[in-house]
């Protein structure tokens, strides 16, 4: 008895141990928080409830959340609809307003009244009105002996009815997504406004300040922000964009916390998390970091090399390629740092550990051992045989993303395949339509950069990819330049009529038989068609026979993790759907003997300043407030707070997305993850996993003292949660 009894004692502590570790990691649907989290929640000081958080009958934070474009997410923070969001959220919006005279970009822009609020076409809010779980529907007969197709079909089928037969109002939609690879499905009913007009943005200078050099970096002085606001019809329901539209009247906006953060506080952020790949076997991790990654970083390493250096020289490219280089170096850099995080923490050792407790309790048990027997090994085998067509597939990708020469060329045969599909009559309206898209490009692209760009892309391309996935064709025209990237780059660049887009018009403006005979001779079509009729053949063939079945037995191993390890809480991957991630605000160590503070200031900001900089240059108004000191209500102990880090578990498309306090107060937004922790995505480690925020309070600061947009902070709610002024109360 004794004895039992000792042992018994013990499950409690290794219980909370096993919390302790796993507290702050997860991604977490708000409609099961009652079930699942709300206890551990309060435990680490949530002061609301559930149902403050997610309600279908009373106005809750969900409410204030909307999904920004797409890609993003913001939050409603007034009564009369204003959203804030990242400046890079805001980035596209606020270049296509600017020009020259009136660069946006450079100055920041701000809009002293409703009246000059700047309309995005295109541009969405959407709200998630209602969740349900349809997994049942969706997988009504549904059984193990379909194979992919048909199961997928069968689902179809049943997704079909769901849908006409969901309640929903006119003006709303259905989402629905497949959630644990596909073991359940849930749906959204959403409302999606489609006139969000821009209405202030800090000049890059703030807004991007430190740019690609402090990019997934800590310490951080971003003052990554920008406001828009969201206009409805006058019955407040969607409408398409019309200047008789009215301020959105929400059903919930979040009040503004002045009290700042302290070490371990409870913090909560609320967003659209894009993709996450939390519950790969091991192979596949290994896969990702030893196969994926070195291939897709070798060749940006090589094409940002080659672009900075034209940047550097001539103002013109720099304005044409910022764009492109920001976004080519954001995943390199993530990519570098998640190789390096994985290897530090030691992840496909812990995969492997956890893969054997897996195979443990399988082997115990009959019923298991029935039906998941194999799973594991026959998963892990399928990664490994797929891994050369994987890494191959890769190092295609990036060759025709960072050539554009190439892109071109391969969207030129598109459009010969096309026509010859659809009928040579179409020809003309198909042609239009492949110029006006590449038109744009075009006016962004320069010959040289893209020609020594080819030069290194292709060098490394031919050596690193086996000759027996490139394929005859292409590698004939390699060996006829000498198997030299700059012999074969010369010959396109100097002879191609790829070249400049009024080549290129003239070109297919011939008749449609010119073309498709003549676009043989040319060397750099020539070369794309080989390129292509080799990545069908033995890239993409191979690796698309393999994807159903690593498909049934993802989603089988998924399951089958579910229902061996009984003692642990699973959280859906992230798929683009709204999730709440809870955790503290706390520093880290990144190495030995460096340990991180949880919060910069301004101070940092003039440490990093360099005047002229194109990345550390520092507005002298700011600088300005700086020397006085006047930071108004926004400021602490004298000093001015600008970013935090907590440890929520988040990735991309939780940037714009709002970290609440205990009571669902704003107190700052979500921009960026720390180097050490890009990895989150296939290896959350609580220890050094940190996300990156802006604190509301610089936000505030910003608009009041160094825009003068004192309208805009008239609109806010705000409070004092931590002086005891102010609970939380509704907005509506
Ligand atoms: N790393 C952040 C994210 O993944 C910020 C990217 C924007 N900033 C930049 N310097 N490129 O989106
Ligand atoms: N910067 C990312 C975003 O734009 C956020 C992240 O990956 O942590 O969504």
């Amino acid at each position: 008895m004794r004895q039992l009894l000792g042992k018994y004692l013990l499950l409690p502590v290794l219980f909370f141990t096993h919390l302790s570790a796993h507290a702050t990691e997860g991604m977490w649907l708000p409609q099961l928080l009652n079930r699942l989290n709300e206890k551990e929640m309060k435990g680490m000081g949530m002061k609301i409830s559930a149902a403050d958080i997610y309600s279908l009958n009373k106005g809750s934070l969900k409410d204030a959340i909307v999904s920004f474009g797409g890609f993003c997410t913001g939050e409603i923070i007034s009564s009369q609809g204003l959203l804030l969001t990242n400046h890079h959220c805001g980035y596209d919006a606020i270049q296509k307003h600017s020009s020259l005279q009136d660069n946006y970009l450079d100055n920041g822009f701000w809009a002293r009244n409703k009246q000059e609020e700047l309309p995005n076409p295109g541009l969405t809010a959407t709200f998630i009105v209602r969740i349900e779980d349809i997994t049942q529907q969706a997988l009504q007969g549904v059984t193990g002996s379909l194979n992919e197709r048909e199961r997928q079909s069968a689902i179809d089928k049943n997704l079909n009815t769901i849908r006409t037969n969901a309640k929903k109002e006119s003006y709303q939609d259905l989402v629905i997504k497949p959630f644990f690879d596909g073991n359940q499905y849930f749906l959204f009913v959403t409302e999606t406004y489609k006139d969000v007009r821009l209405v202030g943005a800090p000049p890059s200078s703030i807004g991007k300040f430190g740019a690609d050099t402090d990019n997934w970096v800590w310490p951080r002085h971003t003052g990554d922000f920008s406001i828009f606001r969201i206009y409805a019809g006058k019955d407040n329901l969607p409408a398409e964009f019309s200047k008789d539209n009215v301020p959105l009247k929400p059903k919930h906006f979040l009040p503004i916390s002045l009290d700042g953060i302290a070490s371990n506080d409870f913090t909560m952020v609320f967003g659209f998390p894009g993709r996450t790949n939390e519950y790969l076997p091991s192979e596949a991790m290994k896969l990702t970091v030893e196969g994926q990654d070195p291939a897709r970083v070798q060749m940006r390493d090589a094409a940002l090399k080659v672009i900075d250096g034209f940047m550097r020289k001539d103002e013109q490219i720099k304005i044409q390629y910022a764009a492109k280089y920001a976004s080519t170096a954001n995943a390199w850099k993530k990519w570098i740092g998640e190789m390096q995080g994985v290897r530090q923490t030691g992840g496909i050792q812990r995969k492997l550990q956890q893969e054997a407790r897996f195979r443990q309790l399988v082997q115990a048990n009959p019923v298991y051992r029935a039906t998941y027997g194999g799973l594991l090994d026959s998963l892990n085998n399928l990664y490994k045989e797929g891994a050369p067509a994987t890494i191959a597939r890769d190092y295609y990708t990036e060759l025709l993303r960072s050539t554009e020469l190439l892109g071109f060329a391969n969207g030129l045969i598109s459009l010969l395949q096309e026509t010859r599909l659809k009928g040579e009559e179409n020809y003309a309206q198909l042609r239009q339509q492949f110029l006006d898209k590449v038109k744009p490009q075009y006016q962004n692209y320069n010959n040289n950069v893209d020609r020594e760009v080819a030069v290194a892309l292709l060098d490394i391309y031919f050596k690193e990819v086996p000759s027996n996935k490139i394929g005859g064709e292409a590698y004939q025209i390699w060996m006829e330049t000498n198997k030299d990237g700059r012999t074969t780059a010369n010959k396109m660049y100097d002879q191609s009529a790829l070249t400049s887009y009024d080549k290129l018009e003239a070109f297919l403006n011939k008749p449609f038989k010119s073309v498709s005979e003549e676009v043989w001779k040319d060397p750099a079509t020539r070369l794309m068609i080989g390129l292509r009729n080799g990545y069908i053949d033995f890239i993409n063939k191979p690796y698309d026979a393999l994807q159903p079945e690593i498909n049934r037995l993802q989603r089988q191993y998924m399951q089958a993790q579910m229902d061996v390890m009984k003692d642990k809480r699973f959280y859906p991957d992230a798929n683009s759907t709204l999730r709440i991630t809870y955790g503290k605000v706390n520093g880290y160590n990144p190495r030995d003997a460096v340990t991180y503070d949880i919060s910069t200031t301004l101070d940092g900001v003039m440490e990093k300043y360099k005047p002229g900089d194109y990345e550390f240059d520092v507005p002298e108004k700011l600088r300005d407030l700086y020397a006085k000191k006047d930071y108004g209500q926004y400021g602490a102990n004298g000093k001015m707070p600008v970013c935090f880090i907590a440890s929520n578990h988040t990735t991309g498309g939780n940037s714009g997305s709002p970290a609440l306090d205990a009571y669902g107060n704003l107190i700052g937004l979500n921009f960026d993850r720390t180097w050490e922790g890009t990895m989150s995505d296939i290896n959350y480690d609580a220890t050094i996993c940190r996300n990156i925020m802006v604190d509301i309070r610089y936000v505030l600061f910003i608009v009041d003292k160094f825009a003068g947009a004192k309208h805009l902070i008239e609109e806010l709610k705000l409070v004092h949660p931590k002086k005891g002024s102010v609970p939380l109360k509704k907005a509506s």
